[in-house]
């Protein structure tokens, strides 16, 4: 095994002076060829920034990071090379089609025209997004977009996918397609590093994962020995739904997946609306299963959410083991 990713001593100071933040201190880690690895910790913890340098698009303070060798102070474009790079917003770029957006980026990397087409179509195929190629890259929907960005990252063959948050802002569904499609690139033979602050996106795909807070490391191994592959934890739901109360309580203590089914106390709600408390225990996909059930039971959901356990409960529990 061979590190594809490495860090020694990463340093970012953000401005000068007095006003100047240190936003990563000192982090070594690395990621192993074949890997994917999640990069987790919460916001302004630096996961952008160290991507950014890893992307070779910011300069570290202090310390040194390689891609697949590579300096990316002193080999920046060797580095670049072996590196598909995704940031965390997808730009906007005027009324391109989706075909006409990847063959801006295959011109980026000088892909010759004519070879341009097939590797388009076979790229749209593993994004399964063939049936929109001729539609304006505005109209598709945020998963759509996220799928659409990871294929751009992939246009020049890299080894190596640097990914800011991937799935964040998606719905159970559209996590589940984003993290297939990780679990895919990585059959195919990529190394996959992706940031995270939502810890169920690594539990299930990730071989390793870091976690960093404040710009620094605090745990990076893989996820049995940070004790993360225990059962699935509890999920808290929140459902909206139409038509009478008690026909909904009916239809939800049917489903034997949810447990503890409550009406929510809070009454905002339109008439015809009522608002349901659950609890769930299970993955994102028995997640997104258990809303098509919902629905094929015949429940008219027209809200369905989870409030995601925050970051620093979970870091609570994790750092105290590790620590300690
Ligand atoms: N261009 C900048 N100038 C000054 N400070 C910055 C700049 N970019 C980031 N920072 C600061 O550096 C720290 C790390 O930010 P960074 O964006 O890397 O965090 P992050 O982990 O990606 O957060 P998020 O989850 O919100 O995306 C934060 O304190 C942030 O305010
Ligand atoms: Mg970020």
């Amino acid at each position: 095994m061979s590190a594809i990713l490495q860090t020694e001593n990463l340093t970012k100071r953000y401005g000068r002076g007095r006003q100047s933040r240190l936003a990563l201190d000192s982090l070594t880690f690395h990621v192993e060829e074949g890997d994917i690895f999640g990069f987790v910790g919460p916001n302004g913890a630096g996961k952008t920034t160290v991507i950014r340098i890893l992307a070779t698009l910011l300069k570290p303070t202090a310390g040194e990071a390689w891609v697949g060798g590579y300096s990316i102070r002193s080999d920046t474009r060797a580095a670049r090379r072996m590196l598909g790079y995704m940031p965390d917003f997808f730009g906007v770029y005027g009324e391109l089609t989706v075909r006409e957006y990847l063959d801006f980026f295959a011109g980026c990397y000088y892909i010759p025209p004519r070879e341009r087409p097939p590797l388009i179509a076979d790229l749209l195929e593993l994004v399964d997004l063939g049936h929109r190629r001729d539609d304006d890259v505005d109209s598709l929907s945020r998963g759509m977009k996220q799928r659409l960005s990871l294929a751009r990252t992939l246009i020049h063959d890299p080894q190596v996918l640097i990914l800011d948050e991937p799935a964040s802002g998606l719905d159970p569904r559209a996590r589940v397609e984003i993290r297939d499609l990780l679990v895919e690139l990585a059959r195919m033979g990529k190394t996959v590093f992706f940031s995270t602050h939502i810890l169920a996106d690594v539990a299930e795909i990730c071989t390793r994962i870091a976690i960093i807070e404040a710009g620094k490391l605090i745990a990076q191994d893989t996820l049995s020995a940070l004790g993360l592959q225990q059962e699935t934890p509890q999920r808290a739901i929140t459902l909206e739904v139409l038509g009478e109360p008690a026909e909904a309580e009916r239809i939800l203590l049917s489903i034997p997946a949810l447990r503890d089914v409550q009406p929510s106390p809070e009454n905002d709600l339109p008439p015809e609306r009522s608002r349901w408390q659950a609890t769930f225990s299970g993955d994102d996909r028995a997640l997104s299963a258990l809303l098509s059930d919902l629905v094929t039971a015949g429940l008219p959901v027209v809200h369905f959410s989870e409030q995601q356990t925050s970051l620093e409960e979970i870091f609570m529990q994790l750092t105290q083991g590790i620590v300690s």
